[in-house]
């Protein structure tokens, strides 16, 4: 009779899944309450830009037709908002599959891939599920990088070094001379993949110029998504700025519609609405000081971020995490052994933000 788990393999079979933030729904339906609010996987609070919205709207009469196969129009408008090649973009069905295109195309499974921990825990999954290896390469105490660590690390196995800037889950950035003199170190076969998710809510003189270094370091690479500032993460859509000989090699195996048209069309409206961006920074950035204020006023200890989460230091954090998910509060505790004392809380709206303090003062006792 046929094996399933057999045919899997033992070690890809005891991989544990990615755990994503409790959906609201489903809270609301274990715990029979209805005011549930999730600060639990840096969505963005203020939803999408309406031109988004209405570009969907107009694009629905066409949903019979199959997509555009290579996002050519979304490429044109973002070759321009970044001032690169059309042919040094592919879109992706979120940073995810481009991670798996990635591997895909230039993994073996012999090989492996490289990065900090803590960190997104993708770069990992993907690697195990494409029968590859992900080896976690520990953070200095304070959570930063150790880019020694990480250039010791490296055998004639590594294939892939995957960087958070700004990381998460610390929120954590690093600085441009910094990565220079790591890039000037790495051999030039290996690619680093700088996955800028959380890049537009960094502070703009903290920005590293990727474009400009890649013209230096063919073997440079950037991740960046929708899902998170422009707030389209349902919709799956992210892409990969690289140079043009990584591109082509990428899209020979890039599956032939890998990108609905719907994502497309939001995507591409959403790079014209500036104002809508502005409004998520600053929302982000007045959220992050209410925060802060109230972990002081707490006495409670914060990690600085450069994204749209804050790490807080709580004593027990599986237990305080728990706690207010029973008070209705969605939040996240990431499990690794440097983060147990921490919950993961993503910056929501005003009264979101506000809602998670008074909530936190019950569970703490504060
Ligand atoms: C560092 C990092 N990269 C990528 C992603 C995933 O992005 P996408 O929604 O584009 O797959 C996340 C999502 O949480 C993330 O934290």
């Amino acid at each position: 009779m046929i094996n399933y788990r057999e045919l899997l393999g033992e070690e890809r079979a005891l991989v544990a899944p990615y755990q994503p933030g409790k959906p609201i729904k489903e809270v609301q339906r274990e715990l029979c309450i209805d005011n549930v609010i999730k600060l639990a996987s840096n969505e963005n609070p203020l939803g999408c830009s309406d031109k988004a919205i209405l570009a969907l709207k107009e694009f629905l009469p066409d949903i019979s037709r199959y997509p555009i196969g290579d996002s050519y129009y979304l490429r044109k408008k973002l070759a321009e908002f970044h001032n690169v090649g059309m042919n040094n973009i592919l879109i992706g069905a979120g940073s995810d599959e481009i991670i798996q295109i990635l591997y895909i195309a230039f993994l073996k499974e012999s090989e492996e891939v490289l990065s900090p921990a803590p960190s997104f825990g993708e770069y990992y999954l993907i690697a195990k599920a494409m029968k590859s290896d992900c080896r976690w390469i520990e953070c200095n105490d304070d959570l930063s990088f150790n880019f020694d660590n990480i250039l010791s690390s490296i055998t004639e196995k590594s294939r892939f070094i995957f960087l958070a800037n700004p990381n998460n889950p610390t929120g954590l950035d690093f600085g441009e001379q910094d990565f220079i003199d790591f890039m000037d170190k790495v051999p030039s076969t290996i690619i680093v993949a700088l996955d800028e998710a959380y890049k537009e809510y960094q502070e703009e003189s903290r920005q590293i110029d990727t474009n400009r270094l890649m013209r230096k370091y063919k073997n440079l690479i950037s991740l960046r998504t929708f899902s998170k500032a422009y707030g389209l993460a349902s919709m799956r859509c992210g892409y990969i700025i690289a140079h043009e000989e990584c591109i082509a090699m990428l899209n020979q195996i890039r599956q032939p519609f890998n990108v609905n048209m719907a994502s497309q069309v939001m995507a591409e409206a959403s790079l014209s609405d500036g104002v809508f961006l502005n409004k998520v920074i600053e929302s982000n950035l007045k959220g992050k000081n209410f925060i802060y204020r109230s972990c002081e006023d707490l006495r409670l200890k914060y990690i600085n971020t450069e994204a749209n989460f804050i790490m807080i230091e709580v004593g027990d954090g599986k237990k305080v995490f728990d706690e207010l998910l029973k008070l209705g509060v969605i939040v996240r505790f990431l499990g690794h052994p440097k983060l147990n004392s921490y919950i993961r809380v993503s910056i929501g709206t005003d009264k979101e933000n506000s809602l998670f303090i008074d909530k936190l003062k019950i569970v703490l006792g504060l």
